[in-house]
């Protein structure tokens, strides 16, 4: 079958097209052939060994030193189950799917263990838009939810509202009752605003720190507004939390549990499979509307990642199945 073949770390020139063998089907595994997969910022991040501050070491362990541990990268997909092990009770074959890979799905077929972050496709969204949706709403809602509790009523901050992590962001505070301000480049305002911000901020006119605005729940998704600085613009029982994992970052997360006032949080998301089922549920009653800025076929996989380290304000999908072939296998 043909992949999307990370062959080092690097610029998006390092991505071919390969033929690879398919992969095998275990008892209580689905086989998917993949409709859709969007090209997120953590594949950017992974392609070019960009791994920030503190996860450095890690994620060179995790995804190999002096080239790429598992070749076939790719995430976040949507499909339809070709194969299933004697042993799977969820799905049948002709299910329409969609969720997170560990990585393989920068290709035209994709293992899932049936008991994973999978989970079926509601019929009213497309390949495109449901392949999109697990990375950046499966972030907002671990972080938003999970993590910092957001309450009815409370005021968000969503620093880097335009992007695939903040997109989400918007929508998901928006369903658990909060009032949102949102901060992006000018350009993306009226998208941020149908999105539901309540506010926006355009950060290259205004500082969203500057004191004059107060916040429940200050999300960082750009790096921009560090904690010693969005703390004097937090309530009393205010929560801070970054996407991004530096020593100083932990530091803070400790010595603000241990004290009074605003407490600092940071970590990774990984969606699971409830996580999955809760985003199917979302897609389905109109909670989330992913935002799909491009679709290419999988041949031009090295183009979708220039779009997307272009800044778009929306997600960048390829679809690693041929027309012809979509048609011979459903
Ligand atoms: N820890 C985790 O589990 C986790 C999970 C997912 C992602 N991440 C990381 O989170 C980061 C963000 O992901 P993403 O997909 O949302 O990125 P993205 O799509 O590139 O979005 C970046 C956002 O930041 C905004 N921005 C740029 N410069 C800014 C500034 N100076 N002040 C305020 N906002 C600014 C952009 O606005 P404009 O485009 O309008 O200029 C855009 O809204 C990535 O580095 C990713 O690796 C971490």
């Amino acid at each position: 079958m043909n992949a999307a073949f990370t062959r080092q770390f690097g610029s998006p020139d390092v991505l071919e097209i390969r033929q690879v063998a398919p992969p095998e089907v275990g008892d209580t595994d689905v086989l998917v052939q993949v409709h859709a997969v969007a090209v997120t910022a953590g594949d950017l991040r992974l392609r070019a060994a960009d791994f920030p501050a503190a996860t450095a070491l890690v994620g060179r362990l995790m995804f190999g030193f002096t080239r790429p541990r598992v070749p076939v990268q790719g995430t976040m997909f949507s499909g339809v189950v070709v194969q299933v092990g004697e042993g799977v009770t969820r799905f049948d074959v002709g299910d329409e799917v969609f969720g997170s890979a560990a990585n393989g799905a920068y290709a035209e077929q994709l293992v899932m263990a049936e008991a994973g972050p999978i989970a079926r496709k509601p019929a009213s969204v497309s390949h495109t838009e449901a392949a999109s949706a697990p990375y950046g709403a499966g972030t907002a809602l671990h972080f938003l939810r999970d993590v910092v509790d957001v309450q009815a009523d409370e005021h968000v901050l969503v620093v880097g509202g335009s992007g695939g992590v903040g997109r989400a962001a918007i929508s998901i505070a928006k369903h658990l009752g909060a009032e949102v301000t949102a901060v992006g480049s000018a350009s993306s305002h009226d998208l941020m605003r149908r999105l539901g911000a309540d506010h926006v901020v355009d950060y290259r006119t205004e500082d969203v720190l500057d004191g004059r605005r107060r916040f429940d729940v200050v999300f960082d998704i750009a790096d921009t507004a560090p904690f010693a600085r969005a703390r004097r613009v937090l309530a009393p029982t205010g929560r801070y939390v970054t996407l991004y994992l530096t020593i100083g970052v932990l530091w803070q997360a400790l010595t603000s549990a241990l004290g009074r006032g605003p407490r600092a949080h940071a970590g990774v998301a990984m969606p699971d499979q409830q996580t999955v089922e809760t985003l199917a549920d979302w897609l389905a009653d109109g909670t989330l509307h992913p935002v799909v800025a491009e679709t290419l076929p999988l041949e031009r996989i090295a183009d979708a990642h220039r779009l997307a380290e272009q800044g778009v304000h929306g997600d960048v999908v390829v679809c690693p199945t041929s027309a012809a072939r979509l048609a011979a296998v459903g």
